[in-house]
């Protein structure tokens, strides 16, 4: 399978995803109490050689970061949580001293996420480029891992898919709602093994005691793969290119060829995952009604801007830059369309809110 490595829109202009990106700070914000007290439950504060409490450096990673300023927010919560539950236990004193590392794919506007870091910040910033399917840490090296509205991201889109000899082929479809059940299937195996990948090298990048926060959109549990909310979202935009098609605007080729490298589980499909992993376990799962950001559905231009922040890169990469203005101004009116369909079910916009920590073995 090809690796698509693609970024959000970079700079903080008009179309860029700095600027487009309420969606996402509302799941954010939405879920920062239940981050929050899940953090202060299950942290463990470092404990030195002489078993009193040490001032080492805390780390904390944030996966799929983007350009801002979403993940700056992320971290000033946990950063804040960190800190109160050393306040609450009067140990004041030994508050650490934060690194922050930034990840996300190579291709981030890292320059953009720098330029904006917050003046008065409690911590140290670096960025790790690379994918987040991978190593990008030393061995047990970071104390709390985060990430945002990043992991239904796959590495590629399923070889499968894309063949027309393959019974899975998905000829005129950019995901897999309202497609044959082998092109679920075919995504659904696909995540399976880009998330496996994930938290394999989690366990071995996080470090004794440290946790993992997992905030994403998901599929209410027991609702098949192809009904997903979320997901008909980015099958408006394959109904848009198929009407431009129609009208002999883009060939019908190359959008036979276009599928969208996403997928969105259940609890049990993530923490099924999980259990196989040796070394972390899921200490808390939570399904959290996205109450807000259906408030803002409503707002279909809104919601074309922050389309496009998120895949303009990769359909520039596919059909060039050319008809990137004309899909995106009939997305309000495909929204709109979606919307008031028998098919919108509100109730199944869900985000899902996972703490994972590190198991220590002792060698007693
Ligand atoms: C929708 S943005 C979310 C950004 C930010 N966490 C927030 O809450 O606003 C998803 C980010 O995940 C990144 N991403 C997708 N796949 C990735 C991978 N394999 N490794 C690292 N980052 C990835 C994308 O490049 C993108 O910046």
């Amino acid at each position: 399978m090809e690796v698509d490595s693609f970024a959000m829109n970079g700079g903080d202009g008009p179309t860029g995803y700095f600027v487009n990106s309420r969606f996402q700070r509302i799941q954010c914000d939405e879920a920062k109490a239940l981050l929050q007290c899940s953090i202060q439950k299950h942290l463990v504060l470092p404990l030195d050689s002489k078993m009193s409490i040490s001032k080492p450096v805390f780390r904390i990673a944030d996966l799929g970061c983007s350009v801002g300023p979403n993940t700056f927010a992320s971290v000033d919560s946990i950063i804040d949580a960190v800190t109160s539950e050393y306040k609450a236990k009067c140990l004041d004193s030994k508050i650490p001293e934060f690194q922050v590392f930034f990840n996300d794919q190579a291709r981030n506007d890292f320059n953009t996420l720098f330029r904006n870091l917050p003046a008065e910040r409690a911590y140290t910033a670096a960025g790790i480029p690379g994918s987040f399917h991978g190593r990008l840490f030393p061995m047990a090296s970071v104390d709390i891992f985060h990430s945002a509205s990043a992991l239904h991201w796959l590495s590629g889109v399923p070889d499968e898919v894309k063949d027309p000899l393959s019974p899975a082929w998905n000829r005129g479809k950019v995901t897999y709602v309202e497609s044959a059940p082998e092109v679920a299937e075919a995504y659904k195996a696909q995540f399976q093994k880009d998330i496996m990948e994930f938290f394999n090298a989690r366990a071995m990048e996080i470090a004794d005691n440290g946790l993992l926060a997992i905030l994403m959109l998901c599929r209410p549990e027991g609702t098949a793969v192809s009904c997903s909310v979320a997901m008909d979202m980015f099958e408006c935009l394959g109904h848009t290119l198929v009407d431009m098609v129609n009208e002999g605007l883009i060939e019908e080729a190359l959008v036979d060829s276009f599928n969208m490298p996403l997928f969105f589980p259940t609890a049990s499909e993530m923490t099924e995952v999980i259990s196989e992993i040796q070394g972390i376990r899921t200490e808390v799962v939570e399904e959290i009604q996205c109450l807000r950001e259906k408030s803002m559905l409503g707002d279909t231009s809104t919601m074309s801007l922050q389309l496009r922040a998120i895949t303009e890169e990769i359909l520039n990469k596919h059909f060039g830059p050319g008809i990137i203005d004309t899909i995106f101004q009939r997305m309000p009116q495909k929204f709109e369309e979606y919307l008031r369909s028998p098919s919108f079910a509100a109730e199944k916009l869900q985000n899902l809110f996972l703490l994972v920590k590190k198991v220590t073995v002792s060698s007693g």
